[in-house]
């Protein structure tokens, strides 16, 4: 997956291509490139490493062109380097192209260009399509890449312009987003909202296979067979000061913050009458009567938001759920019958896997249930039913305010599917209700105890090694817990349910090997206990995290104690991952880490 953008308009091309560049920083970051029309030749300015590498390249000379694309990058075919940097030309240089996928076909589709006498300078796959383009082309842009993605296979957001036509860009999609930007006498194009904020509000979503010739001031849109079609403008409404940093030093501490609101936007809107109303989403008592199944499936972080989803569902609806991952679930070929349920889990809404998921259960004739931060993203347009967490822009690559919001929507449907299916009673629902009235309060509180998770990142942070272990839902946020201090302070951390770590790992803990140890279940804390004292008799160093009415319990038993805010113990999670999350980021900045763009990863995953 990478960065896109486009734009066509009276402005300066440069600065508008790098603005929006650095807002899709965040799909990738190995390198960043510019194509521009000036003078009618063509020009590409590219290079390995972070956006400030390119906009040095560059200069801050004004060049006042008008027509141009960008990237930014996550490398798939090819290392990371100046030539396999887009934008990627034809052999004449007279056309450049942006684009983020795969193109699977790639090396047959190379050989056949090479044969016609072709000669390829990148690794890349994207190369052959600014080749094919040009060979293709008879004086009509659109004509040629239509022609072109007829002859690829995999998934593409591209951005074509050309010198011959230096009024216009032509962009198409196929399982990559792409959004065209509907300015005044200029028009924009973008793999996501964020980098076309700062010029219009108001998008068109191209859906797969549309083909988008852009002008400044005319956008056409046609189908795959090339007949023109019209589409509904979507105004966005979020606020732009949502992307940034607004005093805290990264994203992902500003994210950590922003729990408490984005928990109590995602929570009382939906509450009318002492009810949970998810009309909004699309959900019905119809859709749920009859399931006798549940399949989860999700990526990454929002994989663990899951694993929590297994327990409270099967407890409170006494449904059985199935998690798996996106990229796992199409190719094993999973049992499904008409009487279960997918639901299905992505804070972009664009992660390639879990898209895959959903257009298998669909094509198997499952209903689809999307839980999403992105209006207007393809799992949303996609699903039957969309569960919209408005946890607001995420920033950071690490998920945070996306991965609790997650939760609770996860808790809500919990309690509707319990209610719609006669498992909870109505004093019960009721109860559950005002206790999780209370969570976006109580999530507050582990922020005003950031000194107890500085003071121990600062001193376990050149570990190599951590465990985290818990019980029941605890496993589950461990496993979150591990995912947060992996990827932004690189400590390899493993989670384990807590019985299960005397049947091998033990083996690992010695002397002052750190473990994170939750324990926030009351019928599961002896138990803990236990485990605790094992890991504590071969010499592991153990920080807990507890209610607040068990802290004198375990005291003495541990290293260290973190207490969260009392809470119905089935939402502990949306509490104890708070810690979890700041312990991984005051480790990274403990550490110097590029704490909101970690190695190696990108925000959205849009490649399977
Ligand atoms: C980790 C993280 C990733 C994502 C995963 C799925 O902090 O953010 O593991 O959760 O790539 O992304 P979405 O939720 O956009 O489908």
């Amino acid at each position: 997956m990478c960065g896109i953008v486009g734009y066509v308009g009276p402005r300066d091309v440069i600065p508008v291509l790098t603005n929006g560049l650095e807002k899709l920083e965040y799909r990738g970051y190995d390198s960043a490139g510019v194509a521009y029309v000036q003078d009618g030749k063509m020009k590409v300015v590219k290079t390995k490493g972070r956006l400030q590498n390119l906009r040095d390249k560059l200069g801050d000379a004004s060049q006042e062109n008008t027509i141009g694309i960008g990237h930014t990058r996550w490398a798939t075919h090819g290392e990371p380097s100046d030539i396999n940097s887009h934008p990627h030309t034809n052999v004449s240089g007279s056309l450049a192209v942006v684009h983020n996928g795969i193109i699977e076909n790639f090396l047959k589709l190379k050989e056949w260009l090479q044969e016609k006498g072709v000669h390829f300078v990148s690794e890349t796959d994207t190369e052959v399509v600014a080749h094919l383009v040009n060979y293709y082309y008879e004086g009509d842009l659109k004509t040629a890449v239509m022609k072109a993605v007829k002859m690829l296979e995999g998934s593409y957001a591209l951005g074509v312009i050309t010198v011959k036509e230096p009024d216009r860009i032509v962009a198409v999609r196929k399982d990559s987003p792409l959004i065209v930007g509907i300015g005044k006498g200029e028009n924009l194009i973008a793999s996501d909202v964020p980098a076309i904020l700062e010029y219009t509000r108001d998008v068109y979503f191209l859906d797969d296979n549309e083909v988008a010739v852009i002008k400044k001031d005319e956008i056409q849109i046609y189908d795959a067979y090339g007949a023109r079609t019209t589409k509904e403008a979507v105004t966005i409404d979020w606020d732009v000061t949502q992307a940034e940093k607004a005093g805290y030093e990264h994203f992902m501490i500003k994210e950590i913050n922003e729990q408490p609101k984005a928990l109590a936007d995602t929570l009382f809107p939906r509450i009318h009458d002492g009810k949970i109303d998810l009309t909004d989403a699309g959900f019905s008592d119809d859709m749920i009567e009859g399931i006798r199944k549940i399949y989860i499936v999700a990526c990454g972080t929002a994989s663990y938001a899951a694993q929590v989803g297994k327990y409270v569902i099967e407890r409170l609806a006494r449904v059985s759920v199935e998690v798996d991952a996106g990229s796992e679930f199409r190719y094993r070929n999973p049992v499904l019958e008409p009487d279960m349920l997918v639901i299905v889990i992505s804070q972009s809404g664009e992660t390639a896997d879990t898209i895959a998921a959903l257009r298998e259960a669909k094509k198997r004739g499952l209903k689809v249930i999307a839980i999403t931060n992105v209006v207007g993203s393809t799992l949303s347009r996609e699903a039957d039913a969309v569960f919209y967490t408005r946890a607001g822009m995420e920033i950071a690559v690490a998920s945070t305010k996306a991965y609790i919001t997650q939760l609770l929507a996860l808790y809500m449907i919990a309690m509707e599917v319990g209610r719609i299916k006669g498992k909870l009673a109505d004093e019960e629902y009721a109860r559950l209700l005002k206790e999780l009235e209370r969570v976006p309060e109580l999530s507050k509180e582990p922020m005003e105890k950031k000194k107890d998770l500085q003071k121990l990142a600062s001193q376990r942070y050149m570990d190599q090694h951590a465990f985290y272990i818990g019980r029941g839902l605890d496993y589950a946020v461990a496993m979150e817990g591990t995912m947060k201090i992996k990827e932004v302070s690189y400590i390899h951390a493993e989670a384990f349910s807590a019985g299960e770590l005397k049947h091998g790992t033990i083996a690992l803990i010695e002397k002052n090997t750190l473990v994170v140890a939750l324990a926030t279940q009351a019928d599961l804390l002896e138990k803990m206990m236990s485990n605790i004292k094992e890991v504590k008799a071969r010499g592991g160093y153990v920080f807990a995290i507890v209610q607040e009415r068990d802290a004198a319990t375990v005291a003495d038993q541990v290293d260290q104690v973190f207490t969260i805010p009392n809470v119905e113990d089935l939402f502990a999670p949306m509490l104890s991952v708070i810690p979890l999350q700041m312990l991984g980021y005051y480790a990274a900045v403990s550490k110097g880490c590029d704490v909101d763009k970690p190695r190696n990863l990108a925000k959205s995953v849009t490649v399977e």
